[in-house]
């Protein structure tokens, strides 16, 4: 009866995985998305927790080291979600899932000593292929896989966080790809051995193979440029995913198979994505270096040409006076915490009978929906939000667009400078409307490290300094016209 209920609690929760994931692709339910699977999530560890038994009929017991386990975690996980800064979110997604990683490789360690569990080769020398030759062979290659894949996604992921946090940097040497590829031919090379001919070293290879894969997470990500950092940490997402729904195969635990899975086709879907809004394939972002040290181009060379700013006093006249303005908002944006006095501008001028959207790059930002996340926070109506297609369409139509510390995603050299790194990503064609009003500190370049001709257009204004601030400053001219 017992065993049937613990089956209801896993099916319930890989339901509210489900629903939580659809949930999670509007705004507007992302948050209960959210609330939800942590409910189903719960219900499975609980149901696991107290429900089930094994073959023989045994329950689990050491409740003191699972409770201390989880409180522990709960805590740290609480106190990391809350003291996080929006613009670190990628950071703690990196960190997190390297855990996730970690715990999917450790699952396979502790099976596979169980799975050897009385082999001694001190004791037995000569009995080594005997021993291993005996043992479930489907249950060593599902082992073998979480391990191999857990491990790359933990090391990868941990030298992520290190290059988001800007504590490590990019990183590479020649010859490094095909050293990669050699080393991951020798991680599949030794499982197999170690599956079809059980040499008496088992063991050994077994623990060669967890520091192979490590050291391979590590050449995988180092020489990645920072920019692409958020699509990697999406694959790596994925591979903790099939890591985790190897444990599932491995337990027969259906609802771990489920998570694993979703999380799997999750990130895929989403590096995917990610990769077709910068116009790029996913072997480019691997191989391509793309925001570290080595982005080149004609637009990084052409440095300059003159550009003019705007008084505060004018930017506000422009903009009070306009028929319909759009912001943009950019990683600035949210490095500021400007959502809130953005959202104040925007009511204020519509009370003055000022149209006013919001156009949004899909990789605006540091991670996907970045913008979309900041603007909720400040209330901002969802229906104000325009996508990039749309946006592109109301440009012509726009009087004003104010970019608020965005720079990559409205660079024109995207579509006019083939050797420019960013050559074919989509853009925000803001050059379209008749006015650019330009927020940022300096003339400095944006993430991808490259220079932009947008600055100098003649229709273009900078308006220097703090977003906030300059919102705020803006704002309070704004009242006065
Ligand atoms: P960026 O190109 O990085 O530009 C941000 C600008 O904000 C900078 O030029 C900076 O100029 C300005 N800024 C910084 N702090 C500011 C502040 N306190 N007040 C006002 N301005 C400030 O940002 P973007 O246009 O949002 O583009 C995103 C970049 O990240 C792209 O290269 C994109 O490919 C990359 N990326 C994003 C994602 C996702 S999923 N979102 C994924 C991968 C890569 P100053 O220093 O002069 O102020």
């Amino acid at each position: 009866m017992e065993v049937h209920i613990l089956t209801i609690c896993y099916l319930i929760a890989s339901v509210t995985f489900i629903l939580g994931l659809k949930m999670l692709s509007n705004p507007a339910t992302a948050r209960r998305g959210n609330l939800v699977a942590a409910v189903g999530m719960t219900l499975a560890i609980l149901g696991t927790i107290f429900l089930y038994k094994d073959d023989a009929g045994n329950r689990l017991h050491n409740y003191g080291w699972i409770f201390g386990g989880l409180l522990i975690g709960a805590v740290i996980g609480t106190l990391a979600a809350k003291k996080v800064k929006m613009t670190a979110m990628p950071e703690m997604v990196s960190l997190f899932n390297g855990m996730g990683g970690a715990c999917a490789a450790l699952i396979s360690i502790v099976e596979f000593n169980h799975l050897t569990h009385g082999y001694n080769a001190a004791e037995y020398p000569q009995e080594g292929f005997q021993f291993f030759s005996g043992i479930d062979k489907t249950q060593l290659l599902i082992i073998l896989l979480g391990l191999i894949i857990g491990s790359i996604s933990f090391a990868g992921s941990m030298i992520a966080w290190g290059k988001l946090n800007g504590k490590i940097k990019d990183f590479s040497f020649k010859g490094q790809h095909m050293l990669n590829n050699i080393l991951i031919l020798v991680i599949f090379g030794l499982a197999a051995y170690i599956l079809v001919a059980s040499p008496e070293e088992t063991i050994l290879y077994f623990y060669v193979i967890v520091a192979l894969a490590l050291f391979y997470g590590v050449l995988f990500v180092m020489p990645i440029g920072g920019a692409d950092m958020p699509v990697v940490i999406s694959l790596l997402n994925s591979f903790t995913g099939v890591a985790a729904a190897c444990g599932g195969f491995l337990y027969d635990n259906k609802v771990m198979l489920t998570g694993g899975i979703l999380v799997g086709a999750a990130g895929t879907l989403l590096t995917i994505l990610m990769c077709k809004a910068m116009n790029r394939s996913l072997m480019n972002v691997l191989i391509g270096s793309f925001g570290g040290s080595t982005a080149t181009g004609a637009a990084q060379q052409q440095a300059g040409g003159s550009y003019k700013e705007i008084t505060l006093s004018d930017a506000a006249m422009v903009m009070s006076y306009a028929n319909k303005v759009m912001i943009v908002p950019g990683y600035g944006l949210a490095v500021a915490q400007a959502q809130h006095v953005c959202h104040e501008l925007e009511k204020v001028l519509e009370s003055k009978g000022v149209e006013v959207k919001y156009a949004i790059h899909p990789v605006a930002g540091r991670m996907p929906g970045h913008m979309n996340v900041l603007l909720a926070e400040a209330d901002v109506s969802y229906e104000k939000l325009l996508e990039m297609e749309q946006a592109n369409d109301e440009f012509k139509s726009t009087d004003v667009v104010l970019i608020l510390g965005a720079n990559d995603v409205v660079n024109p050299a995207a579509k006019n400078d083939p050797a420019s790194p960013i050559y074919g990503m989509p853009i925000l064609e803001v050059e379209e409307a008749k006015t650019v009003i330009v927020n940022k500190r300096s003339m400095k370049p944006g993430y991808a490290g490259i220079e932009n001709q947008l600055f100098f257009q003649p229709k273009t204004s900078m308006l220097f300094g703090d977003a906030k601030k300059a919102l705020q400053d803006l704002l309070a001219e704004i009242k006065n016209v």
